[in-house]
């Protein structure tokens, strides 16, 4: 199977609102929810996207000659890439019926680990889903990361009761979820933490916890301050708030100040980033500006939609030969040489994009 064939059963696998677009740019789906697209104008998909194409690497070859070294450890995983596939929950009303939460997750968990990296799950209204999901993780061997939604205490407790079953290495929490029209004045109640409520959570996870929809620097040292291991810095691709920045737009600021706070402490808190990173170049720039690593969502949808687990591999092969291709031609060899020294500062006053 080639990426285009992937794309033309994507095509005939979704229902009518995703067009499996060659590049998943925000465009085609622009404000549809249900559907993948944005709240609002729905335009913050769309910044995402460009944002990262406003960022041009610098090309030198004049280097070691080096297979470049991709690999990544997070919390002892040894990963092949720094790629994770990102949660998506409610996968049949937004994509189509020819999947469900818990097929799509069964898919998507194994055959991420077996390519090397690992997949977020998603949550949702109905309890079946998570029960589902952190089997799915448990059957990987715990290569996978549960996402709860930020449910009431209670609630929360239950959902980690089945996390500690699945052996997953971490969980994560989109705390951002408060904004899904779905969520609101549902039961359970789910909505925004304070930092002691947060801390509590943390406490009672009992797994490095993984804190999802990071904006602002404030945000971030909040985050590390109720006892976050690991940040996601993400609109959550602009469903929950219209007319955001883009995440690449805030990453450099808000890596800035986690790094200077973790040199205080004397830690390292893991800096992950989303929304609109569609090639393994736009994964290069995300490490350069500050991230550790990076999740990809909507394509994983597709992938899965278009070629079950053969389509997953394939992706992250994509994704990952794109990385280590970009890395050779910008000459370093592994990801922490990375850095901004590698990202194009236009200095010409006369040729401006
Ligand atoms: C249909 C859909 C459902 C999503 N469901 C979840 C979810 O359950 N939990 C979550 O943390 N993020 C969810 N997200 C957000 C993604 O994980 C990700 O943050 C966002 O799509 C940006 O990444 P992308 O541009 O690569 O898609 C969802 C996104 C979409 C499009």
């Amino acid at each position: 199977m080639t990426y285009k064939e992937l794309l033309e059963s994507a095509r005939q696998s979704f229902g009518e609102h995703c067009k499996a677009c060659p590049v998943c740019n925000g465009r085609a789906c622009g404000n549809q929810i249900p559907g993948p697209g944005a709240k609002g104008m729905g335009d913050v998909a769309i910044r995402n996207f460009e944002a990262w194409q406003k960022v041009r690497v610098n090309m030198n070859t004049i280097a070691e000659n080096k297979t470049p070294d991709t690999s990544f450890d997070f919390f002892g995983l040894k990963m092949r890439y720094p790629l994770f596939a990102g949660p998506v929950g409610a996968v049949n009303l937004h994509y189509g019926d020819k999947l469900d939460d818990i097929s799509y997750n069964n898919i998507l968990v194994s055959a991420a680990a077996e390519a090397g990296i690992a997949a977020f799950t998603g949550d949702g209204t109905n309890p079946e889903v998570m029960k589902a999901a952190t089997k799915a993780v448990a059957a990987a061997g715990g290569q996978g990361i549960p996402t709860v939604k930020p449910w009431d205490i209670n609630t929360l407790e239950e959902k980690f009761a089945l996390v500690a079953d699945s052996k997953s290495f971490a969980v994560a929490m989109d705390v951002d979820a408060a904004g899904l029209p779905f969520l609101q004045g549902l039961t359970p109640p789910a909505g925004s933490k304070t930092v002691p409520e947060l801390s509590d959570i943390i406490a009672k996870a009992g797994k490095p916890f993984i804190v999802k929809g990071i904006m602002t620097v404030q945000g971030a040292l909040d985050a590390i301050r109720a006892g976050a291991s690991a940040i996601i810095v993400s609109n959550h691709g602009g469903r929950v708030l219209d007319q955001t920045p883009s995440t690449a737009e805030v990453l450099e600021e808000i890596a800035a100040a986690v790094r200077s706070a973790d040199a205080e402490n004397n830690r390292h808190t893991i800096i992950l980033v989303d929304g609109g990173i569609r090639s393994g170049t736009d994964v290069f720039k995300a490490i350069a500006l500050g991230a550790d690593a990076v999740l990809i969502a909507r394509p994983f949808v597709t992938a899965v939609y278009g070629g079950g687990s053969d389509g997953v591999k394939l992706y992250t092969e994509k994704i990952g030969k794109e990385l280590a291709d970009t890395m050779k031609m910008c000459g370093v060899s592994s990801l922490s040489e990375i850095s901004t020294k590698n990202l194009f500062q236009p200095k010409s006053a006369y040729i401006r994009f």
